[in-house]
């Protein structure tokens, strides 16, 4: 498993307050990873530390794979970000505004700036002032800059904050592309599950400071998914019936005598009918499962994630 991103026992305390705490990411090469937590969680801290704008109290950052604090100046180099809002020089335009960091950053290759342009969709507006370009536009010329150095891994602190439907979902399209043509791992924070569902392979769900979970999209699409819950008095008997007679393939032992069906959610009666016939004692069935929502409403303790 090759890691792009690991964080081991990541905290930051305030005073006595602890805003983010004993925090493990992990993230692989290839993820978009999304960030997810509601206002306050700790994900603007994290971020922060990660890209050394402020000192962790205690723990560490492990990148590609290396250990060595010494390797963190070169790892820079091979990721971009945008913490918070970029700022820009709103009287000049676009292109300038590139010049100037490529020139800052010692960046060898001026073409550089119309191919980022491009990739983001303001190669038109390139000798724009920014001070006419609309949040959207600016949004994705900090993702322009974030993307000069050719960067294999994108930092994006929520990209799509303020935007309209329109707008966010043009930045995910342009996420998507990132990550499928050019292979760049992505972190994404958001508080909007809405957001991370349609985009992440994987999601970290921080909660007052602490990392609740992380989780692969299919897992949690699984856990996610409805089924129906079967109570028999022999498990693996029943899913052979299930399977012979039913045609059925995706169900899971949920524990002693008892199976999670996800498939013939309508047919209860018939799933009931075709064990008792063959000799299996089903002690109920029942619709179950979560949707979504639900999933991070119990993983927070029940407060809505929006
Ligand atoms: N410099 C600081 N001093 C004291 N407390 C701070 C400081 N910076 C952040 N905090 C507190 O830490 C908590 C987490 O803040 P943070 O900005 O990391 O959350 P967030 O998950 O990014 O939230 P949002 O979705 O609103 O951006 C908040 O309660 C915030 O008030
Ligand atoms: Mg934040």
């Amino acid at each position: 498993m090759s890691y792009v991103l690991r964080t081991r026992h990541l905290t930051k305390r305030y005073g006595q307050k602890a805003i983010v705490q004993d925090l493990n990411m992990n993230v692989r090469a290839g993820d978009i990873y999304g960030f997810l937590g509601q206002n306050g969680a700790g994900k603007t801290t994290t971020l922060r530390m990660i890209m050394g704008l402020i000192r962790p109290t205690a723990g560490e950052i492990e990148w590609f794979g290396e250990g060595r604090a010494g390797e963190r100046a070169r790892a820079f180099e091979r990721v971009g970000a945008i913490i918070e809002y970029p700022g820009f020089y709103l009287n000049l335009s676009a292109a300038d505004n590139l010049e100037i960091h490529r020139r800052l950053m010692g960046m060898g290759n001026k073409e550089a700036i119309d191919d980022v342009l491009t990739t983001v969709g303001l190669i038109g507006a390139k000798r724009q002032k920014v001070k006419s370009y609309s949040l959207g536009m600016k949004q994705r010329l900090g993702i322009a800059r974030a993307l000069l150095h050719h960067p294999e891994l994108l930092i994006l602190d929520e990209p799509t904050n303020g935007l309209d439907p329109g707008g966010i979902k043009e930045i995910r399209q342009l996420f998507l592309r990132l990550a499928k043509q050019r292979g760049i791992t992505f972190i994404i924070s958001s508080h909007l599950l809405s957001e991370i569902e349609q985009l992440a392979t994987r999601v970290g769900i921080i909660h007052q400071g602490k990392l609740l979970e992380e989780i692969d999209y299919e897992a949690l699409q699984r856990k996610s998914r409805r089924y129906l819950e079967i109570k028999v008095d022999d498990e693996r008997r029943a899913a052979y019936i299930l399977e012979q007679q039913l045609n059925a393939s995706d169900y899971v032992a949920a524990g002693p005598g008892v199976l999670h069906l996800y498939e013939h959610l309508d047919r209860a009666a018939d799933v009931n009918y075709t064990l008792a016939t063959h000799g299996i004692g089903v002690k109920g069935i029942a619709l179950s499962g979560d949707k979504l929502e639900d999933y991070f409403l119990k993983m927070t303790g029940g407060d809505p994630l929006v």
